[in-house]
């Protein structure tokens, strides 16, 4: 359909500009989510027949994870052709019907913008396989030549993200080996040049693109790493350690100021909407180079991941608490808190790792346990999932914008135990044996107790289910008063009640062990996160984490108070 033509929905979910403030959005990874026509892989017209569902979990908006054409050698990321959807997940109409589907009951949409690198199989990339060293083909990516008398050497160093080296040597058009790429992901997904027009034009067409299919945001994948200074790495004297690149500030591949002219770019498109689209940067960077990114003028919003690296420890989230308040403040953008994404540990099963425990994975920025899938026999899943619950009950009474990943209202664990050989993430597979990767949260999601696939789809799942994922389906948990389920939703339905000033205003709390807060609208929000039992101050209890014994508030429990 011409891009003109495609009118822009929203009619119900209004035109509020700030909507995105303290909004609910809730992570859907298309392939694991529903799959309505039983290929194995979860697909857009299975996210349209759960609409009722997420309703009924009351979400203000869904972010898809990427829908595009893909190989999948990065689980979606590594992106074919960005105006377009994957034919084993639908089609464009199948997507417009979904976000009209969605808007009719208020919910919004944001989806996966993946600037960073392509696919290898993006048109653009194979012009550039086909051109010739120097051609304006070649000059959207990074292409240069090896070192050594014959150029078999990588032009430097540097390591991939995901393992090995950063450059991958092609095969010339006439047969001979030729010029190195670079790509900081996997060889599959080359970076884009974003000192080329072109490409800053092409993704200019295509936030207009989705804009105009009514899409209100973009989540912007990798968005520090867009804007690279590849001569300073070559002159030397950097670090070529993705994890040092991560770490180190100043340096000319990752977070440099120049990429806020993109974004800056992007903001007039986004503005160009009513309500403007928003958007929200994945930044794995600190709190004060996160500013740009979230600042009105630039994207808008940011990830705070801080919440999600740190261990299930009053000290801890009261510090990151503070800091994201006070970075908010400084952006002029509502704070963001995650718990749980497609990139990292489930947090009720980080929560029941012991300290200590056999920690394989390294994450992005050198945190150990972020990719690592725990090993099952040393998770203590009750205590996970407890931790979890009140961890989820606090980040939902603050200030700011929530997203939680699907599955975690299901309180769902980390598979840990996938037999290597279903394992699909490259992580996993450049680490050989080092690293489990991420495969463990992205098993599809269990909807009933038996059947094939737990009612995923009619066959089958793309990554297989243990047979304990029965104990988490969600037919079961819908009847079931005391569910995860049915917790999320008790707290969502209120959590609107909370989304008026975005302050908090601390209480004594006579223990270093809990936390006390009270919202302006005069809720008391308390989370134990010892194991004595403490009191509870007086007040109607509207939800709590963990089931209540008489006027205590237990142990690794949070509460929501009226007084
Ligand atoms: C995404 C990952 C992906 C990587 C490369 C990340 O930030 O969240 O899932 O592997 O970007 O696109």
């Amino acid at each position: 359909m011409p891009e003109a033509e495609v009118a822009a929905s929203g009619a119900t979910t209004g035109s509020d500009p700030l909507w995105w403030r303290q909004s609910l959005v809730y992570q859907i990874y298309p392939r694991s989510f529903a799959d309505a026509n039983g290929d194995g892989i979860g697909d857009l017209r299975g996210v349209t027949s759960r609409i009722p569902y997420l309703t009924q979990l009351g979400v203000d908006a869904v972010w898809l994870s990427p829908f595009y054409p893909s190989a999948l050698a990065d689980g979606g990321y590594d992106v074919d052709d960005y105006r377009d959807v994957d034919p084993r997940i639908g089609t464009l109409r199948d997507f417009e019907q979904m976000v009209a589907a969605l808007h009719a009951v208020g919910i919004r949409i944001l989806i996966d913008i993946v600037p960073n690198h392509s696919s290898d199989r993006h048109a653009w990339f194979r012009e550039a396989l086909a051109g010739a060293p120097g051609s304006p083909a070649r000059a959207r990516y990074i292409f240069r030549d090896g070192r050594g008398a014959d150029g078999s050497l990588p032009p430097d160093d540097l390591t991939s993200l995901f393992g090995g080296s950063a450059w991958e040597r092609i095969t010339e058009p006439h047969g001979t080996p030729g010029q190195w790429y670079f790509h900081f992901f996997a060889k599959e997904q080359p970076d884009f040049n974003w000192d080329n027009p072109e490409v800053h034009e092409d993704f200019l067409r295509t936030l207009r693109f989705w804009s105009d299919r009514g899409v209100d945001g973009f989540r912007v994948d990798v968005a520090h790493g867009l804007k690279k200074d590849m001569d300073a790495v070559e002159r030397g004297g950097w670090t070529t350690d993705p994890e040092e690149v991560f770490a180190r500030e100043g340096h000319p591949l990752w977070d440099r100021d120049d990429v806020h002219d993109v974004y800056a770019e992007w903001r007039r498109v986004f503005d160009e909407y009513d309500p403007p689209r928003m958007a929200v940067a994945e930044t794995w960077v600190p709190l004060h180079r996160m500013t740009r990114y979230a600042a009105p003028e630039g994207l808008g919003q940011a990830f705070n991941f801080d919440l999600l690296k740190a261990d299930f420890d009053a000290v801890q989230f009261r510090r990151i608490i503070d800091s994201s308040l006070d970075f908010a403040t400084a952006s002029g953008a509502s704070t963001t808190w995650v718990l749980s994404n497609h990139d990292v540990v489930r947090h009720a099963t980080r929560y029941g790792l012991p300290k200590g425990a056999s920690r394989t994975g390294r994450g992005t920025d050198g945190v150990d346990w972020l990719f690592s899938g725990g090993d099952p026999a040393e998770v203590d899943a009750a205590a996970g999932l407890r931790r979890a619950r009140a961890a989820t009950l606090l980040m939902l009474a603050l200030p700011g914008s929530a997203y939680i990943y699907q599955g975690e209202e299901l309180g769902l664990q980390e598979v840990g135990q996938l037999p290597d050989a279903v394992r699909q993430d490259p992580i996993f597979h450049r680490n050989a044996g080092v690293e489990v990767g991420r495969d463990g949260c992205r098993v599809p999601l269990p909807w009933e107790p038996e059947g094939p696939s737990f009612g995923f789809g009619a066959d089958g799942s793309h990554l297989p289910q243990p047979a304990w994922f029965r104990d988490y389906a969600v037919s079961t948990q819908d009847t079931d008063p005391a569910s995860t389920l049915n917790f999320y939703r008790r707290a969502l339905a209120l959590r609107h009640d909370l989304q008026g000033a975005e302050t908090l205003a601390w209480r004594a709390s006579g223990s270093p062990d809990v936390l006390h807060f009270e919202r302006p609208n005069g809720w008391q929000v308390v989370a134990n996160f010892g194991t004595a039992p403490v009191p509870l101050p007086p007040g109607d209890v509207l939800v709590a984490s963990s089931p209540l014994d008489g006027g205590v508030l237990p142990g690794e429990t949070s509460v929501w108070l009226r007084s």
